[in-house]
């Protein structure tokens, strides 16, 4: 089945509902990315000491849920993005190269991380700047590379992608 993959207008790029009509071939890491983002406010509030429990016990408990996040889901996620869509982005889309240099720097980043969340030590700015890594990362991706996906890459190409990243993506049951 052919899918037509203009599907978004200038207008929903800058939109909040980061779901809202994404391309289908991109609606798994959209999933994730909702996700992503709640989790990602909670970590900020929980780091100014915003949302209860407050202090050591909460932040432990964010840590513990972005540790299991991160396991669950980002780790398939990253795989997904730098081998399947950021490769297929660089050769087909002219210069997006820094954005894709950069959003696999934010990667790097999340997974340096995780050793010092393990070891729960320096927790309160850890997980506030964990929360703005993320929710920063999530934002480029739905903001910049996405619509470029949508507005730049073929539907054959973009039905491919798609086939791919369910492999990879889809919970086996
Ligand atoms: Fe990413
Ligand atoms: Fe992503």
């Amino acid at each position: 089945m052919v899918r037509t993959h203009h599907s978004t207008t200038p207008l929903l790029q800058h939109s909040n509902l980061v779901t809202i009509m994404r391309h289908p071939s991109l609606q798994l890491l959209s999933h994730d990315h909702h996700h992503g983002l709640a989790l990602a406010l909670r970590c900020r509030k929980q780091g100014l000491g915003q949302i209860k429990p407050m202090g050591a016990v909460g932040l432990r408990e964010r840590a513990k849920e972005f540790l299991e996040f991160y396991r669950a889901s980002l780790v398939a996620h990253f795989k997904a993005e730098e081998e399947i869509l950021f490769p297929l982005m660089r050769a087909q889309v002219a210069g997006c190269g820094e954005l894709l240099d950069q959003l696999v720097r934010d990667h790097e980043q999340l997974r340096l991380a995780m050793p010092q969340l393990e070891a729960g030590t320096g927790l309160a700015k850890l997980i506030f700047d964990l929360g703005d890594l993320l929710e920063r990362h999530i934002r480029k991706e739905e903001r910049e590379l996405f619509p470029l996906f949508e507005s730049r890459v073929e539907a054959a190409q973009a039905e491919q992608l798609g086939a791919k990243l369910k492999e990879l993506l889809s919970p086996v049951n």
